[in-house]
């Protein structure tokens, strides 16, 4: 089991989508703290799912009279998390206030909650660009929990090798490669790997889905997020996914992607259909390729990765991960075969 980094705790990451949280109290994981979700006054809140009682989980209770209820003695607690009851106590006496389940930072924003653990972490919620512009269409997708960890997740999105062979078929073929000019782009806290190529993608998922394509890029933002761009003629965006992997603790994770398209090519609702339509097999595989990835990893007690000649963003996108900094610079191009 490879700990996480102190980083995660810190980091802003979505826990669940705006639809999924309501007057039930929602259970999630982050970072390895389990994690109540509810809507209080209109308002997700979210706290350690602790009882600060006899710790049972608040996530087995319900929303009564306004108040958070525990199931096990019933005691209430308000949206600030502080006790507001304390069923059977003594008529006329005040309920312990100074008790208080522990609150957990959390915004609501283009509909996806975000959670952030740690108090030592970034006070404001930042997320990468086009989340939420008006010019755009957007939606979002989320997922149940995966098994593996969330850094090998992180390095699929950025890994456009793998398509020709865990998506042979889908979105790119193995037999049928083509010349592709590899960038990078190194900041001191992020990178940007850019694909150009001359010739449009010839798989049936990019004719399908997109314009003839001139360029993809991959930026991953430490330490779980990774947005992944695809344009076409006069490099204008058809496509944007911001994926987030949201880790539950050190082997299993939970998958959360915006998908952004540009105004105008049809109604947003038949792009999302026709997105999700594709992506299914496309997930299918992915998460099955990282879970059987992940089963090699513990059976050996650890990864032992070694760098082939296309591995060019593996060492840069570990520091990151790890917290440390870059040197800001370009390298490349790179001719490479996809
Ligand atoms: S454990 Fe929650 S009220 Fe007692
Ligand atoms: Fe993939």
């Amino acid at each position: 089991m490879t700990p996480l980094p102190p980083s995660v705790a810190r980091a802003w990451l979505p826990v669940a989508l705006s639809r999924d949280v309501g007057a039930r109290p929602l259970a999630r994981k982050l970072a390895g703290t389990p994690i109540v979700l509810v809507r209080m006054d209109g308002a997700v809140r979210a706290f350690v799912d602790r009882c600060p009682h006899r710790n049972y989980p608040l996530s087995d209770g319900r929303l009564r009279n306004g108040l958070l209820e525990c199931p096990y003695h019933g005691w209430g607690f308000a949206a600030d998390g502080a006790c507001a009851l304390v069923p059977g106590q003594p008529p006329g006496s005040a309920p312990p206030s100074r008790i208080a389940c522990e609150p957990v930072a959390v915004e609501e924003r283009h509909g996806a909650v975000f959670a952030r653990l740690s108090p030592d972490g970034p006070r404001e919620l930042w997320l990468p660009p086009l989340i939420g512009d008006p010019g755009h269409d957007h939606f979002w997708w989320g997922h149940d929990s995966w098994r593996g960890r969330a850094i090998d997740a992180v390095e699929n999105v950025l890994d456009p090798y793998h398509t020709s062979f865990i998506h042979h078929g889908i979105i790119r073929d193995r037999d049928r490669r083509q010349r592709v000019e590899l960038t990078l782009h190194l900041y001191e806290d992020g990178l940007d790997a850019s694909y150009t190529q001359d010739k449009p993608d010839p798989a049936w998922m990019s004719r399908a889905l997109e314009p003839p394509r001139t360029r993809s890029a991959g930026r991953y933002y430490p330490p779980v997020t990774v947005q992944a761009r695809w344009y076409g003629e006069n490099d204008r965006l058809s496509l944007s996914v911001s994926a987030f992997f949201t880790p539950e603790g050190p082997d299993s994770f939970r998958p959360f992607a915006c998908f952004t398209t540009p105004k105008g090519r049809g109604p947003g609702w038949l792009k999302e259909q026709a997105i999700r339509l594709f992506l299914r097999p496309v997930i299918r595989q992915d998460r099955e390729a990282l879970t059987r990835q992940y089963d090699v990893i513990e059976q050996f007690g650890g990864p032992k990765f070694h760098q082939g000649p296309l591995d060019r963003v593996s060492t840069a996108v570990a520091k990151l991960y790890a917290g440390q900094k870059l040197e800001p610079g370009t390298e490349g191009p790179w001719e490479v075969r996809l």
